[in-house]
């Protein structure tokens, strides 16, 4: 009896140690934009943006490893390059939502690792390309609670149509998108600061993106702000002919802008800063909640984008999916347990790293991580730490001066109906070191086999391209980034983490290199000048090993992260034919609005019908399927 007791009381003690560990762990709310640049201002107009910095750390070299929103947003939720998640472009057969549950991705991601930690999972605003009327059920896996943007509303700010853990989808009248969301936001903090349980909450309105019909729509309050802004005139701005002449693929072939043009690069820039003043308000308002519940310091509060985006850079009207530094930095700001009031960190992340650094916050410990990480926690840099550990598993964090971006298929200039629009091919694989003492872009395009170097630390608007007339010297080093990009082009894992060893394994006895300073040694000369070069048999819409050989080594053909996904092969897509929700009349997003909530939202909200349902129509796709922008 006695002995019974004891051991009851023991394990109810335990019982309440673990939920007290478990309420001690740090929330983590995620605010991601989409298609905001880190390198053209557009976070200096967003005051509680840059309290955030002041109170929190900014990573100046955070890098998407692809530069469009699907591919990104998949890749930052599997904590995976995108030829290893296989998701590559936005519509079929490249990508797309029903690709990623095809592949049965969805079984195995960030919300249910969360989950297992402990954490209420929430998601609210876009998804991925591809959640549409046809496919809203049943909801996403893993999350306690979604409340997703359908297409074809995802790009409409005042036509908002959202489905509520895969139930029938509401449309709710009169309220601009980044109102709803910043009202529905607000409520679930407030429920889930009542539970009794550390919680991830990614809120993700789809501003500054363009509408699916148009130019960006922000909210009605913000319209009249800001009417000076221009795009800033970098020296890559619209630059004149000889500059150009250092582009290669479609890139090289734009004619510069005429004043029109740049009239409407600058309207545009203009109405995306008015666009985020919208989410500037939304993060004031959850970081006053998260105070007023006395959570704020417990909670980790990341502000950043899904990829970046380009305004008149190197001739281009607007946009994104380049491998220039406009398109693939984001902004990543961080505030949380830990983390010093106004730091800045130069060390070069990238989104794939983000889920390893949740799981460390979350306390899993590495040997319980998913085994295909080719990211690494960040989280002891947030904290100002060195590490030495090489990152197995994707815990410790080796400082990576290596990035693989890449990109497979079409691209679109936003925006701007008459200007060149898709351009169908835009395949590419790039490698850039991103150091200190140096720092390079090179980069090998599917069209015209051609061939980008930029020294990006003496050249950071990246203008010449020295690879159309390179030195001994340059040939030299593309011969060592060639290697690079080879094996980054195809790894998996710690390879991803430091692909060095895998060359120098190939490279003979006594090879040693742990650097590209090292590999630049004479000796290797032969070595890396013989490795073949990175290439595209034909240009594809999509990632098909064989159109990609040679791989090195070899056998990485294989992988390509097949170990731990389905195939993809021949899925269909859905979307339905219903009847459009009548749009609002006029602007919603008034200063009116600035404060509603959600019982306001809700007043004027309704069900959709059958016939704005629709009938599902099926898609098989060869070539893109429809999907809904990007
Ligand atoms: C890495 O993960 C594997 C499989 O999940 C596990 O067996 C191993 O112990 C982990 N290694 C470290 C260093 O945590
Ligand atoms: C500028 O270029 C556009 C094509 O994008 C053309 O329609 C327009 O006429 C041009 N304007 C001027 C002033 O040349
Ligand atoms: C690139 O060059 C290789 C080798 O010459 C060739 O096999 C391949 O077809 C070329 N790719 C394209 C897209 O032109
Ligand atoms: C990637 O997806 C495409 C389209 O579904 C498929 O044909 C291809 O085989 C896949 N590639 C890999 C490496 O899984
Ligand atoms: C939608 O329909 C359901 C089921 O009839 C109902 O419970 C719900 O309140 C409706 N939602 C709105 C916003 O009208
Ligand atoms: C949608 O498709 C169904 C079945 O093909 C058809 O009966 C219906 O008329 C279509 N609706 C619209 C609005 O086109």
């Amino acid at each position: 009896m006695k002995f019974g007791a004891t051991s009851l009381t023991a394990a109810a003690l335990a019982l309440a140690g673990e939920a007290l560990a478990a309420a001690s762990k740090p929330n983590i709310v995620v605010i991601m934009t989409d298609d905001q640049d880190a390198r053209l201002g557009s976070t200096d107009v967003q005051k509680h943006v840059q309290k955030l910095m002041a109170e929190g750390m900014t990573l100046q070299n955070h890098f998407v490893t692809t530069a469009q929103c699907c591919p990104s947003r998949t890749s930052y939720l599997r904590g995976q390059a995108a030829h290893n998640t296989n998701l590559t472009h936005v519509r079929a057969p490249g990508g797309g939502w029903e690709k990623f549950t095809a592949m049965g991705q969805d079984k195995d991601y960030l919300p249910h690792w969360l989950k297992k930690a402990g954490y209420q999972t929430e998601y609210l605003g876009k998804i991925m390309n591809g959640y549409n009327m046809a496919t809203y059920a049943p909801k996403p896996l893993g999350w306690d609670h979604t409340d997703i943007l359908l297409n074809p509303y995802t790009y409409e700010a005042n036509n908002v149509v959202t489905s509520i853990n895969g139930e029938r989808p509401v449309f709710y009248r009169g309220f601009h998108q980044t109102d709803v969301f910043r009202a529905k936001a607000l409520a679930r903090i407030e429920h889930l600061t009542s539970l009794d349980k550390p919680f991830y909450i990614q809120i993700a309105p789809t501003a500054p993106h363009t509408q699916s019909d148009g130019p960006v729509v922000p909210l009605e309050r913000h319209m009249y702000s800001l009417l000076d802004a221009k795009a800033p005139r970098n020296p890559n701005f619209n630059p004149d002919d000889a500059v150009q002449a250092n582009k290669v693929s479609w890139v090289g072939r734009l004619h510069r802008l005429n004043e029109s043009e740049v009239g409407f690069v600058d309207w545009q820039h203009r109405s995306r800063l008015q666009a985020l003043l919208g989410v500037d308000e939304m993060l004031e308002d959850v970081l006053a909640l998260l105070e007023d519940k006395g959570v704020l310091d417990n909670t980790y509060v990341i502000y950043t984008s899904d990829n970046g985006f380009h305004s008149g850079t190197h001739r281009q009207i607007g946009g994104k999916g380049l491998p220039y530094i406009e398109d693939t930095t984001v902004p990543m700001v961080i505030r949380g347990p830990g983390i010093k009031a106004g730091a800045v960190s130069k060390i070069p992340s990238t989104h794939i790293d983000m889920a390893p650094t949740y799981l460390e916050i979350a306390g899993v410990r590495p040997e319980d991580y998913p085994p295909f990480f080719d990211g690494r926690s960040l989280l002891s840099e947030w904290h100002g730490k060195k590490s030495s550990d090489c990152g197995r598993n994707g815990t410790g964090a080796v400082s990576k001066e290596i990035l693989n971006v890449e990109f497979w298929g079409s691209i679109d200039n936003a925006g701007k109906p008459d200007f060149p629009r898709g351009q169908p091919q835009n395949s590419y694989k790039t490698i850039r070191i991103v150091g200190e003492k140096q720092a390079w872009l090179f980069s090998r395009w599917c069209e015209g086999n051609a061939t980008e170097l930029y020294n990006t630390l003496d050249d950071p608007y990246e203008l010449t391209n020295l690879a159309l007339n390179p030195t001994a010297e340059h040939t030299r080093l593309m011969h060592r980034l060639n290697g690079l990009l080879l094996v980054t082009k195809s790894c998996e894992r710690e390879v991803c983490r430091r692909p060095w060893p895998t060359l120098q394994q190939e490279a003979g006895p006594g090879a040693s290199f742990r650097n590209l300073d090292e590999a630049m040694a004479a000796r290797y000369d032969g070595f890396f000048a013989a490795l073949p070069q990175v290439g595209f048999q034909e240009c594809m819409f999509y990632q098909y090993a064989p159109n990609e050989v040679p791989f090195y080594p070899p056998a990485a053909q294989l992988g390509l992260g097949t170990q731990w996904r389905g195939s993809s092969d021949n899925y269909p897509t859905h979307d339905t034919n219903g009847t459009k929700v009548p749009g609002n009349p006029g602007r919603m997003g008034t200063a009116a609005q600035r404060h509603a909530t959600l019982a306001d939202v809700l007043k004027s909200a309704r069900n959709v019908t059958n016939a704005e349902i629709g009938s599902v129509v099926e898609c098989v796709a060869p070539n893109y399927c429809p999907g809904g922008g990007d």
